[in-house]
């Protein structure tokens, strides 16, 4: 459509530049039969002396066809700095090149067609007339300033997504103009601000060619695990439509709400014109992520919870689950099914965030951990630095060193994922041991391993088996077992 409209343009300025060449060349060269032709018709009348028609008709002429010029050497101008640059330059610039550029060639055929008239009186006029008109345009040249300095700055471009002053006119930006800014809002309007106003207040700027965010809200039950759901929600984000793969979203707790925890998903966008479209998405995939990840959204509700024995945690002597899980940790097999249900009644149930430290070298410590789902990490500080000692996964125990020999932690354990865990203290493996004698040498051959892992320099073997007996009868004396 634009070409079309160029082509046209330019066969119009063509036509026309070989119209008025012709005149011009009757102008020059049929000069007396002119003068004869407006003697006869009298036009000598009007305005004497008759050259002044003449040198007037070829000022005419003359200056169609600067216009048609400057046009030619603009489009020719601009047309590069497209070419170079990638887009086209501001209309405002290009309207100041035409109107400077045209009223230089006017003026020089002017004065080269009026030799006689005096410029200088003309300019001295037109100084007073100036001075007139100023006060006339004020708003319109205000207008044209604020917009050459918007130009000069380039706060912004054609294509941003801009919003201006206290009204928040919210659109993309489509043209700078010598009046005024012309923004498409997200409804289809075209809204047009003047660039003397635009200089006067904020404009928030979203260029087109850089990474901008946008925030979408959500929550969730108090029941719901943070941990999966801002697992489940970053992860159904990064996948939408002009989510940008650049910066992963970032999913966070804004709140903890009256009746739901409440969450922020703050993402980047590959086109922020689109803004719109693309928190529409966003939340419809959170919908569905949280459908297919079993996670709710809270609405206003009260829920009175009736606080058992430890606040905040379950204990987990009641599922046939837990005496599944223990029942499988090696160390507890030689137990009945009665003393595997005792200690499956005495547990208590923990949750971990993915990072968080379950227990920290150096603490004292009286009760052990199973891990009931999830991975944690066993990892010791060397040099200040963490070094991973053992990744240990479901049905794998941790903690024993301290609850068995009564000395203080020896490395800490750290949530790899979300991780639920089973805390069993020291009244609970006393009864155990009281039944079981055996399982303490199981433990201390356990714990003397684990030891070696824990150690910087590998040991010889033969210190081993006299380690583990210390250990045995450490753990003995700490439980007063015989
Ligand atoms: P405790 O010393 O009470 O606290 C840190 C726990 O890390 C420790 O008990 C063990 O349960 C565990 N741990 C230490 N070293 C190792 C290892 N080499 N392999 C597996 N677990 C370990």
């Amino acid at each position: 459509m634009k070409r079309r409209q160029s082509k046209n343009s330019l066969i119009i300025n063509l036509v026309t530049a070989v119209v008025v060449l012709v005149l011009l060349y009757f102008a020059f060269n049929f000069e007396e039969d002119l003068t004869g032709l407006i003697v006869r018709l009298q036009l000598d009348k009007i305005a004497d002396p008759r050259t002044q028609i003449i040198a007037g008709i070829k000022l005419v002429l003359l200056g169609i066809l600067a216009y048609i010029f400057v046009r030619a050497l603009g489009s020719l101008v601009f047309g590069m700095f497209r070419l170079r640059k990638g887009f086209d330059a501001p209309t405002l610039v290009r309207n100041v090149f035409s109107i400077v550029a045209f009223s230089l060639l006017f003026l020089l055929i002017f004065s080269f067609e009026f030799p006689k008239a005096n410029l200088g009186a003309l300019f001295t006029t037109s100084a007073i007339f100036g001075v007139i008109l100023g006060l006339a345009l004020q708003d319109t040249l205000g207008n044209f300033f604020a917009g050459i300095s918007l130009q000069a700055d380039r706060p912004f471009q054609v294509g941003d997504v801009i919003t201006v002053g206290a009204q928040r006119h919210t659109g993309v930006v489509e043209e700078i103009t010598w009046r005024a800014i012309k923004i498409r809002t997200f409804q289809n309007h075209v809204v047009l601000i003047n660039n003397s106003s635009a200089a006067k207040e904020p404009i928030e700027v979203c260029p087109r060619d850089n990474l901008n965010a946008r925030i979408v809200y959500f929550n969730t039950l108090y029941t719901d695990s943070p941990a999966k759901a801002i697992h489940v929600v970053r992860e159904a984000v990064r996948e939408a439509d002009n989510v940008s793969s650049r910066i992963t979203p970032i999913v966070r707790i804004r709140d903890l709400g009256e009746s739901a925890v409440d969450y922020e998903c703050k993402y980047w966008l590959d086109d922020y014109a689109k803004y719109n479209d693309t928190d529409a998405l966003v939340r419809q995939r959170i919908w569905y992520a949280f459908r297919r990840a079993g996670l709710n959204f809270a609405f206003p509700t009260r829920t009175l919870l009736v606080e058992r024995k430890h606040a905040g945690e379950k204990r987990a002597g009641d599922g046939g689950a837990l005496v599944e899980r223990l029942s499988a940790v090696d160390i507890f097999a030689p137990l009945s099914v009665e003393e595997t249900g005792m200690l499956a009644h005495a547990a208590v149930r923990h949750i971990f965030a993915p990072g968080e430290t379950v227990i920290r070298a150096g603490e004292p410590g009286s009760s052990m951990f199973v891990v009931h789902s999830g991975r944690v990490r066993v990892q010791v500080n060397e040099n200040g630095r963490p070094r991973a000692v053992a990744t240990l996964n479901e049905g794998d125990f941790f903690g024993e060193m301290a609850l068995f020999t009564g000395e203080p932690r020896t490395a800490n354990v750290v949530a790899l994922e979300e991780t639920e865990v089973l805390e069993i203290e020291h009244a609970a493996m006393k009864r155990v041991f009281d039944t079981n004698p055996d399982l303490v040498e199981s433990l201390s051959f356990i714990i003397t391993e684990r030891r070696k892992g824990l150690a910087t320099q590998p040991e010889t073997d033969n210190g081993v088996e006299d380690e583990s007996a210390g250990i045995l009868s450490a753990i003995k004396r700490f439980f007063g077992l015989s």
